[in-house]
């Protein structure tokens, strides 16, 4: 006998993608340039991935079979703004009919303006560490919502904000691969500035086309950081990896403040609240130990003994999902979008039992009274997945990179079922009531 648990009828559940994980044929993008520099790991390129711009009915066709609420995508600014501040008409059509497309199909889009990816031009001239990109996420935002708008409501400014800029000056696994921490803080200190005019400029626009129901958030990628030892350095250096990779963000993209070292605790745009929305990137959890060693910045992140783990090896803790939303709800008090959270797992062994084990942290969560709104699983398909290649896959859809042709993964039936019944079950195998 197989128990349930019963999802609320009013959280939204979908999944998500980024452009350039998945729509192949752009050449005018820092992605493209780096694979072309034989950057990523496995050898693979992001030039084809899982070709959506060419399969967009199809893919939307799989999303409705798999009963979606919602889907959060991104779009690609490299297509959007070719040259500064010259826009393509084609690829805001192509963009626009994707959208109309998701609305006809009662799915509802929740979309991202930067996902890692961006025009070469930009890159060229200094990327997120240059000043002058505020003003140029700003000059593409308007455009993207005077286009937009009236088929879109939520948007995510930016995805990842710490992760964009901790392996591209940190780890440098991304471009443009030049560690330098002094250029982290000033990217961090720009991509908060570009966010908070971002979500103003949003709210402008849609105002001024008489919308009301406009919702801008960020998905902050929230790690569980537990010191390794009760060790007075290894606690110091945990704590310094929160504040550096996820406070410094949340307080300046929500609250506008910008904390030391970005700031000396100051609201340079204005005191207020520039988030309508929690948006929480959720995958696992790091034991942090102290190190002297100045290739390890932040700390030397490890996994817990003996953890299950996914194929990247990341430690699989779903409890870290609980913790996450909780701890960020008490200090901000706004409706969560889970706007991602999935595992690697090329064999779909363990995706099953993750997605059970995770959604029943969500209903936990709901029944304390924390406003889960939405739940979005990485990923609807298998992509690029960035320095790593395409042979780590997240989809709940499997793609044959000879043929592109999608197959829905045994996880993603189980996902679908959910969906449709608001239903999850107590064991990975589902059995059908
Ligand atoms: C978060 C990123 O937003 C996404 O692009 C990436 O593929 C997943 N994590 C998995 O690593």
């Amino acid at each position: 006998m197989n128990k349930y648990w019963q999802l609320p009828q009013d959280l939204l559940l979908g999944t998500a993608t980024a452009s350039l994980q998945i729509e192949g044929g752009d050449r005018n993008n820092n992605w493209y340039r780096f694979c072309e520099e034989g950057r990523i790991k496995d050898g693979t390129h992001c030039i084809i991935a899982a070709d959506h711009w060419n399969r967009v009915e199809e893919d939307i066709a799989l999303m409705k079979e798999m009963h979606q609420d919602t889907y959060r995508m991104s779009l690609e600014w490299s297509r959007i703004e070719q040259e500064a501040g010259v826009f393509n008409e084609e690829a805001l059509e192509h963009y626009h009919d994707e959208l109309s497309k998701l609305v006809a199909a009662g799915i509802r889009p929740c979309v991202t303006l930067h996902h890692f990816s961006h025009p070469l031009w930009l890159e060229n001239a200094g990327g997120w560490i240059d000043q002058r990109v505020v003003a140029s996420f700003v000059r593409y935002t308007a455009k993207v919502i005077q286009v937009f708008g009236g088929l879109v409501s939520d948007w995510v400014t930016i995805n990842e904000p710490s992760v964009y800029l901790y392996e591209g000056y940190i780890e440098v696994n991304a471009p443009p691969a030049k560690s330098n921490i002094v250029s982290y803080m000033k990217g961090a200190r720009n991509m908060i500035a570009a966010h908070i005019e971002a979500y103003k400029t949003i709210h402008q626009i849609r105002q001024s086309m008489g919308y009301t129901d406009t919702r801008v958030g960020v998905a902050n990628h929230i790690r569980v950081f537990d010191p390794i030892s009760t060790d007075i350095r290894d606690r110091m250096a945990s704590g310094i990896l929160d504040h550096v990779f996820h406070r410094i963000f949340l307080e300046g993209m929500i609250k506008g403040n910008f904390l030391f070292p970005i700031g000396l605790g100051g609201y340079p745009y204005g005191q207020g609240t520039f988030c309508d929305f929690l948006g929480i990137n959720y995958y696992s959890r790091d034991r942090v130990a102290f190190t002297w060693n100045p290739a390890n910045a932040f700390g030397k992140l490890t996994v817990e003994q003996g953890a299950p783990t996914s194929e990247m090896g990341w430690e699989i803790y779903p409890e870290g999902l609980y913790l996450v939303c909780a701890r960020l709800y008490a200090k901000y008090p706004m409706p969560i979008f889970i706007t991602e959270n999935g595992i690697c797992d090329a064999t779909d062994e363990k995706r099953s039992q993750f997605l059970i084990d995770h959604l029943k942290q969500v209903i936990r969560l709901r029944e304390e009274g924390i406003s889960v709104e939405r739940y979005y699983h990485w990923s609807l398909i298998d992509n690029f997945e960035w320095a790593e290649g395409l042979s780590r896959r997240f989809g709940l859809i499997h793609v044959d990179y000879e043929t592109l042709q999608r197959t829905i993964r045994p996880s993603g039936r189980l996902y679908a079922q959910i969906c449709k019944d608001r239903l999850v079950p107590g064991e990975a195998e589902f059995v059908s009531k």
